[in-house]
């Protein structure tokens, strides 16, 4: 993989950017924080491949627009997104895709999924996301585990090792820890 972009790369998916800079040239990580994304920048100085900081506000459409299609221009055509984006931002998911797709001839877009976020939001993109044709839409769920008897949700390692899991499976719906039983979650 040449060039992935993870939006939301300095949280929970840290190490996810970083092992997806272990294996490819460039990592393009979207978050607002610029310290955060210093410090991810200088981890990855190790690494095979490099991490490209995009310091946006995602629910700022067109500055998302704009400092992605630079990274595209820099850095060559996107092949994966990991995507996890708030519900505050309901645009962003189409604008990643947008200027993904302009710059690649089709490309991997693994969506992440809350635990009971079935609402419309989500829904809608997922439908809208399978019917693109240049996107090979890949949902991954956030469970919960069950451990001694008791559940809680997913730590952030367990989350970025499931994302990295999910992206070498490459299936069409992936779960992380559990959601079932329903009732059972923390
Ligand atoms: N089922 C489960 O077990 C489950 C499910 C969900 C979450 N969680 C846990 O809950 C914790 C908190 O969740 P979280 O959503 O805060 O995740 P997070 O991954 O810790 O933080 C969100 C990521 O998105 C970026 N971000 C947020 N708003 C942004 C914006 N408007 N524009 C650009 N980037 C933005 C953040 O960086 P900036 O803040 O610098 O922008 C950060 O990189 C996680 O650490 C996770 O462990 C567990």
């Amino acid at each position: 993989m040449s060039h992935v972009l993870v939006v939301g790369g300095t949280g929970m998916l840290r190490g996810a950017s970083l092992h997806l800079a272990s294996q490819s040239n460039t990592v393009s990580v979207i978050a607002r924080s610029q310290n955060r994304l210093k410090t991810l920048v200088e981890e990855a100085d190790s690494l095979e491949g490099m991490i490209h900081s995009i310091q946006v506000d995602y629910r700022e459409g067109e500055q998302l627009r704009a400092k992605l299609k630079k990274a595209v221009d820099l850095f060559g055509p996107i092949s994966l997104v990991v995507s996890w984006i708030h519900s505050t931002a309901p645009e962003a998911p189409s604008i990643v895709a947008d200027i993904v797709g302009r710059g690649s001839s089709s490309f991997r877009f693994f969506d992440i999924w809350g635990f009971l976020t079935e609402d419309p939001w989500h829904v809608e993109r997922e439908k809208r996301f399978q019917e693109m044709e240049k996107i090979l839409y890949r949902k991954i769920t956030l469970g919960f585990v069950i451990e001694n008897g008791v559940s809680r949700w997913l730590t952030n390692e367990e989350i970025s090792s499931g994302v990295i899991q999910a992206i070498e499976k490459d299936k069409a719906s992936f779960v992380i820890g559990r959601v079932e039983p329903m009732s059972a979650h923390p």
